[in-house]
């Protein structure tokens, strides 16, 4: 997807994928990365999710990435935090000492400018992007990690043909694919959440399932 595309979803405020609340995906499977408080977590494309201020209460330092300086702001003053800026366009509070979010493009990170990293929460990072991009996510995420950080990850499985994306259908025949070479895979639940959800069936949805993988870089 073209940076413009975001940068426009986040000022005509069409932000659809935004949660009041935090992911119930991050809440349950948290755990299972067996994550030491005082680590730190990246947050690729991290929008204004609340998840980040949860897994800050947990004790983890809590990085994340995001594109559009709308988003980032939001963030700060949903959450009644001082926004305060280092020169490279890292925004930190006071308040919520070790949450800091890079306002840039996550492509162009280096890892030197995060430290170090031993765990990662995507949720709707991927599946955000188009299946020619998602490779290069992929290397990058792997470019910043060291043997033994573990991910999170959030997918959804469905028809692409039903839906045009995003987000986008990753089976776990692409997960495989893409995280395969330099990921050990383990798949944490597989939940059907067409049922009961007339919006999806609405939009002429057969299937869609959403499901949770630990990885673990080789
Ligand atoms: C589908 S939203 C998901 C946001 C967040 N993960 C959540 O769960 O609410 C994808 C976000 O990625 C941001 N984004 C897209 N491309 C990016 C890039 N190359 N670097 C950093 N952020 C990017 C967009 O601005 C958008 O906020």
């Amino acid at each position: 997807m073209e940076q413009q595309f975001w940068l426009d979803r986040w000022e005509q405020r069409q932000i659809g994928f935004h949660l009041p609340e935090v992911n119930a995906h991050l809440r349950k499977h948290w755990s299972a990365l067996a994550l030491d408080a005082g680590e730190r977590v990246l947050v690729p494309l991290c929008g204004k999710s609340k998840d980040m201020l949860w897994l800050h209460e947990l004790g983890h330092l809590v990085t994340g990435v995001e594109l559009s300086h709308i988003a980032v702001q939001a963030f700060f003053a949903e959450n009644a935090l001082e926004m305060n800026m280092r020169g490279d366009n890292v925004y930190f509070s006071p308040q919520a000492r070790g949450i800091r979010v890079h306002q840039s493009d996550f492509f162009t990170l280096a890892p030197e400018q995060l430290g170090e990293i031993r765990a990662v929460y995507d949720r709707a990072a991927l599946v955000a992007l188009p299946d020619q991009m998602r490779k290069q996510y992929v290397q990058q995420l792997a470019g910043l990690l060291t043997s033994g950080a573990t991910v999170l990850l959030v997918t959804m499985d469905y028809p692409q043909e039903q839906m045009d994306g995003p987000p986008f259908n990753v089976d776990g025949k692409e997960v495989c694919r893409l995280y395969g070479e330099m990921f050990d895979i383990q798949l944490l639940e597989s939940l059907d959440v067409l049922a009961g959800n007339d919006r999806l069936a609405e939009r002429g949805l057969t299937r869609m399932l959403e499901q949770i993988w630990k990885l673990t870089r080789l």
